[in-house]
């Protein structure tokens, strides 16, 4: 047996240093400039990463003006596709550089590793002069170590960045636009991602953590000693294990249980953490003696390194014929897609703008996001575990066939230098980053991919499937389709986890006939076009429907060619038991793909398939979705406004969208009627005014005059339960101003989101006044971005000033590093001016 006598005094200061060696060090300030010229003395602006340099502008109908066919939109013949990519400048070549001290210490066996969430597109990047990387897609995670690159003192790390022309069906933003890092890490380490967490038994008394943990730089056959402690939200140990292992493969396992674990859940999203020490200098010496076999086992105590993973415990099932259940409970997802754009922010991500994100869609009873259709930022998934939404996770709208010219598939199958091609890469990264994350419930492998026609693709939908089964067993695999004919027949469906299609809910019904899963999931649904607060006539209920404002109507009765009102899609879920409930395109507008106003219909620059605006400001769409979801808050809502000079005597339907039962719709005090909603006929499917009379409370003949709108909704017994009233607002008079919160955190980073409003002399909110304001911001923080949510509008979001859009918009705040008063001044002509101080704290 070896005995170890180690002074305890050097026992503590060799665990002292060693933890002293993980370090991470975000890395915000560097040098942009456009261009590879990285010799060039000028033109380098100081910017903070995350950065877009894109979202500044200006809009322009020549940026990535695509003259194509957009084959997965049924056409063939090419033609000018405005403002797909947003009318944006994200094409072209951009340079990034910055400079790390490094001293001579930190070189003595340590490891340094630069992560980046996500840098749009082509990254390379350069330590010293010298290559250490190449990441082609835009949107994943990736690491190089960057050891042997760094000398004592100072070192330049540059980034290469290069976009091109046609390689997006929508913004995808352009630069360093997720956080980059660097990591330094003890000579043995847990690598990036080295944890993995499952929890393969769970039951109210007692749930088991299976933990593995890799551990680099020993040698196979090396005694490591690994100390797990698990510890609840609160910090409180919930259990502890110590094991010496010899280690093989570089990683050790770990097996423990934890007594009445709390579950996660979007309603109660519980988070556990791993705390995880590796250890050197233990021993196991073993005598395998016949009669007697003995085994002695020293734990290390030399600390070389400390992780903290966090995790849940849930369990996943999904059900033939019954559907998804997590924890034992049947759901329907009540989820929505989301692209990863901020609006006026771009896509360089900010938590705060998420968090907003997150808050409007749970308040509409919201569950679930999809990540369409790419990795996800880091931030968005720690939301998601946190505020509880179940995520899809899914990684490509390409796999080896085109949709752009310059899309993914370029790299698709290309060698990545390490034996893997860039498919295989990629989704290793994506499942290696998420894999621990309690809120994925689903890996998702690509998007309408053309490569569902062909015999071809149903091979790599097999492989990409199997890649996500090999590195994480316990999550199913679905993929979005929309060429139903070809996956129901060809095996394409066949084989995935979860058949997930896009739209038409009328095939549903056949493919759950044919197909063995006995499941459908609404991987994406509705696509319904609606631009906020504007509403058209005659209310028409049809597909592909064009105004001459470029706008589509809040009547929600629009949508296109391939797509479908929010309606049918309730109906579907609610008829059939087997479907397992959808994703909505979108939760929020996004930039670029302005359908239906996408050829030839500059200046559209933006979708309007949100269900809130590119101001993060609801449409009406908002609270069908609520009145529908929100199991926890009543819902009552009614539209249009109320404001039609002109139209005195028209036909303006008026619409309520409500959790109550029924309600009655008063015009200037004359009663227009009781309205319940309409029962299923048993008729499968429910699709148009059938499903809309099911979810939507309608007057479909009440004609405008000026006053007061009433709608009074009663309970299930017939009791007055709430009251709404809408007014023909006069003149504009003041401004509102309406802070989504008061006190922001001093960290530079956090946000307001301030409503701006008109209001008449008697506080009546003006709907139809697009007057300009101006912002002023001083003191403990600065204006960051402005928004109207109208697709149509030139206006930069980064100037303090903008036109209203339907008598609305948005400013973001964003405070500063020193606490104290922000205060916000907004002014227009000839309305009051109205001043809103915030605190940073
Ligand atoms: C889908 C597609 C989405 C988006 C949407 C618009 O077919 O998957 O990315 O383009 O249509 O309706």
């Amino acid at each position: 047996m070896k005995i170890l006598t180690i002074l305890p005094a050097i026992l503590l200061s060799i665990a002292a240093f060693a933890q002293e060696q993980r370090n991470e060090t975000i890395l915000k300030d560097w040098e942009f400039r456009k261009g590879h010229d990285i010799e060039a003395t000028d033109g380098w602006e100081s910017v903070k990463v995350p950065h877009d340099w894109a979202i500044y502008g200006p809009f322009d109908r020549e940026n990535d003006l695509q003259r194509v066919a957009v084959i997965q939109n049924g056409e063939y013949i090419p033609s000018d596709k405005t403002g797909r990519t947003g009318g944006l400048p994200y094409m072209g070549k951009g340079a990034y550089r910055r400079n790390i001290n490094i001293s001579e210490q930190e070189l003595d066996g340590r490891r340094h590793v630069l992560l980046f969430d996500g840098a749009m597109s082509e990254a390379q990047v350069y330590v010293n002069g010298e290559k250490v990387c190449f990441w082609p897609y835009g949107y994943n995670s990736f690491h190089c170590d960057v050891t042997k690159q760094l000398q004592s003192g100072v070192n330049e790390v540059v980034v290469l960045l290069e976009n091109r022309p046609q390689s997006s069906r929508w913004y995808p933003g352009a630069g360093l636009y997720r956080k980059v890092r660097h990591l330094t890490l003890p000579q043995i380490h847990v690598p990036v991602w080295g944890t993995y967490i499952t929890t393969p038994h769970i039951c109210n008394e007692y749930a088991s953590v299976r933990i593995k943990t890799k551990v680099n730089g020993v040698d196979s056959g090396t005694i490591v000693t690994v100390k797990t402690r698990i510890l609840d939200a609160q910090g409180n140990e919930v259990a502890h294990e110590t094991d010496t292992r010899t280690i093989h493969n570089g990683e050790v396992e770990q097996n423990l249980t934890v007594g009445s674990p709390e579950l996660w859940s979007p309603e109660n999203p519980a988070l556990y953490y791993a705390e995880t020490e590796i250890h050197t200098g233990g021993s196991i010496d073993t005598d395998w003696n016949m009669e007697r076999p003995a085994i002695t086992i020293t734990h290390g105590s030399q600390l070389q390194d400390k992780v903290s993973t966090r995790f849940g415990f849930r369990t996943i099932e999904v059900r033939p014929d019954k559907g998804f259940f997590l924890n034992g409970q049947a759901r329907k997802f009540r989820g929505v897609c989301q692209h990863h754009d901020l609006g006026p922010l771009g896509a360089a991500i900010n938590r705060s703008a998420l968090r907003r994100q997150l808050t409007i869609l749970k308040d509409m009873g919201c569950d679930a996001i999809r990540t369409s259709h790419n990795m996800p930022a880091e931030e968005l998934i720690e939301l998601c575990d946190e505020m509880g939404f179940m995520v899809m996770c899914e990684n490509f709208d390409e796999w080896d066939i085109a949709k752009c010219e310059n899309g993914y598939h370029r790299f698709f199958n290309l060698d990545s230098g390490n034996g893997q091609i860039w498919a295989e890469r990629d989704m290793i990264n994506m499942l290696h980053h998420y894999r621990n994350n309690a809120s994925i419930v689903m890996w998702s492998i690509g998007n309408e991919v053309p490569s569902q026609w062909k015999e071809e693709g149903v091979q790599v939908a097999a492989w990409l499937q199997d890649i996500c089964h090999r590195e994480d067993p316990t999550r199913p695999v679905t993929c979005g389709m929309d060429q139903y004919n070809s996956v129901v027949l060809n095996g394409f469906a066949e084989q995935l986890d979860i058949v997930g299609f896009n739209y038409k809910v009328d095939r549903y019904i056949p493919a759950y006939q044919v197909l063995p899963q006995r499941l459908i999931l609404g991987s994406e649904t509705a696509s319904t076009v609606s631009s906020r607060g504007v509403y058209h006539f005659p209310a028409q209920l049809g597909a592909a429907i064009m105004h001459e404002d470029h706008q589509s109507s809040s009547y929600d009765t629009e949508f296109c060619w391939w797509s479908n009102i929010p309606d049918n899609d309730f109906a579907a879920d609610q008829d059939y038991p087997w479907c397992m409930g959808q994703f909505v395109w979108t939760g929020f507008d996004y930039l670029g793909e302005p359908s239906p106003y996408d050829t030839d219909a500059w200046p559209n620059h933006s979708s309007v398939f949100g269900i809130v605006d590119l101001a993060s400001i609801p449409k009406d769409r908002y609270y069908l979705y609520r009145s529908q979801w929100n199991r926890n808050d009543n819902t009552l809502h009614v539209l249009p406004h109320w404001n039609w000079e002109g139209r005195e005597g028209k036909v303006t339907p008026v619409f309520v969208y409500t959790s109550y039962p029924s309600a009655e719709l008063f015009i200037n005090g004359v009663s227009q009627g009781v309205r319940t909603f309409a029962k299923s006929d048993g008729s499968t499917p429910c699709l148009g005014e059938k499903a809309m009379e099911r979810f939507r409370l309608m007057w479909k003949e009440v004609t405008y005059q000026p006053g007061e709108l009433k709608v009074v909704a009663y309970d299930d017994n017939g009791n007055v339960a709430e009251e709404k009233v809408v007014r023909t607002a006069g003149q504009a008079a003041a401004i509102r101003l309406t802070p989504d919160r008061m006190s922001l955190k001093a960290d530079a980073e956090d946000l307001c989101y301030l409503n701006v409003s008109l209001t008449d002399k008697d506080g009546n909110p003006v709907p139809t006044d697009n007057r300009l304001v101006k912002v002023k911001v001083s003191g403990a923080g600065s204006f960051k971005a402005i928004a109207n949510g109208d697709p149509t509008c030139l206006e930069p979001f980064q100037q303090p000033q903008m036109h209203l859009f339907s008598g609305q918009l948005t400013v973001l705040i964003q405070s500063g590093e020193v606490p104290g008063d922000i205060v916000v001044e907004v002014s227009g002509k000839g309305v009051k001016k109205a001043v809103v101080t915030l605190q940073a704290e």
